[in-house]
């Protein structure tokens, strides 16, 4: 197949690519990305290296382009990674998040309508669902966003199912868990804290730490919306779960106990994302694994790698925290809540 992977520079985007180059070797890859902010060429190093995979810069939005790419390299199928995916960001300013995560998704729905696409998956997130008491969401559950970013992402959901039930459009969705594993943007907690850890400052736990989500490992995910491309059922969703729920505490305790260090290197701070944080994510995934999917990475062992890839490959993160951009936010959003300790 020829795949067009939409936000292949980022994180789970490119481990995608890594995963498909991997175990298909037929495949070919095309990757479409703005690089953004959170999205870099030194990410796809390797995997532009392989021959079997091109790089294309632009954004999803941009209808032309994207019909373009379509006919150009006989896509026959889209997977979309490509969105704003930081919460504590879509609190300071929606606006991008509506702009990728629900303009750019109808332009893709609407590039399959006249071109050969015979499958679009597009990728999403547990948070569609808002926070659960207790029990598991399975794909049936309403969906109740409670942030922008979760609100934008849950408006894209729909504009997928939308296109299904109007045009036939072949779309399916994942809705992910947490994901962590290497190359992960260093804001989002495992990364943002290792990579604080590392340069010896603290590491910011928000309120008591006690919410809770639902870990997967970036292989697993990918290894599950690979799963889905190829075996799911067109205008169906999927929830990705690794049925791995820890306490922030306990997360941040492991990373600790993985870099050597101990409790005063982390700083509980009041909540920053107050009424907009969501206490527990869980979700049933066996619609999933009727398709053959299992995880298969332990959170322990996935952890510990994911902190050693930290430790060995500053190359990697280093340039990201000392540019202008990411210190900036830095600064805004934990600025007030960090003081001293910034
Ligand atoms: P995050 O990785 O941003 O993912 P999401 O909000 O989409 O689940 O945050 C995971 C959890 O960790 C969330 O409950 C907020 C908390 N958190 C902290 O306590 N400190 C931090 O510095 C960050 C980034 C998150």
């Amino acid at each position: 197949m020829n795949l067009l992977v939409c936000g292949g520079a980022g994180f789970i985007g490119s481990n995608y690519c890594r995963y498909v180059l991997r175990t298909v070797p037929e495949d070919r890859i095309v990757i479409l990305d703005a690089l953004t902010y959170a999205g870099h060429r030194s990410t796809i190093e390797d995997v532009l290296a392989t021959g079997r995979a091109e790089f294309v810069h632009g954004r999803i939005e941009d209808r032309d382009r994207v019909r373009q790419i379509l006919t150009e390299h006989r896509i026959d199928a889209i997977v979309n990674f490509a969105a704003e995916t930081h919460n504590d960001r879509s609190l300071l300013g929606a606006e991008e998040f509506l702009r990728t995560n629900v303009l750019g998704v109808q332009s893709l729905l609407d590039a399959c309508l006249d071109s050969g696409v015979q499958r679009m998956v597009q990728v999403s997130t547990d948070e569609v669902y808002g926070s659960i008491g207790s029990g598991k969401w399975t794909e049936e559950s309403p969906l109740l966003p409670n942030t922008p970013y979760s609100a934008s992402k849950a408006a894209g959901d729909l504009l997928c199912r939308a296109a299904f039930v109007t045009y036939g459009t072949p779309v399916l969705v994942t809705r992910g868990g947490n994901t962590y594993g290497p190359y992960q943007y260093p804001e989002k907690l495992i990364p943002f804290f290792c990579t604080r850890l590392l340069t010896g400052k603290k590491a910011p736990l928000y309120g008591e730490g006690e919410q809770v989500r639902e870990w997967i490992h970036v292989d697993d995910h990918c290894a599950a919306i690979d799963t889905v491309l190829r075996k799911g059922v067109p205008g169906e969703a999927y929830n990705i779960s690794d049925a791995n729920e820890r306490q922030n505490r306990e997360v941040a305790a492991k990373i600790l106990e993985a870099l050597g260090m101990d409790e005063s290197r982390i700083k509980r701070i009041p909540d920053p994302r107050k009424g907009a944080h969501d206490q527990r994510y869980s979700m049933d995934s066996s619609k999933v694994r009727a398709l053959g999917w299992e995880p298969q990475v332990p959170f322990e062992e996935g952890l510990r790698q994911t902190v050693n890839w930290y430790r060995e490959n500053e190359r990697w993160w280093r340039p990201i925290v000392e540019s202008e951009p990411y210190r900036r936010f830095v600064e805004r959003f934990y600025g007030p809540v960090l003081g001293e300790d910034l």
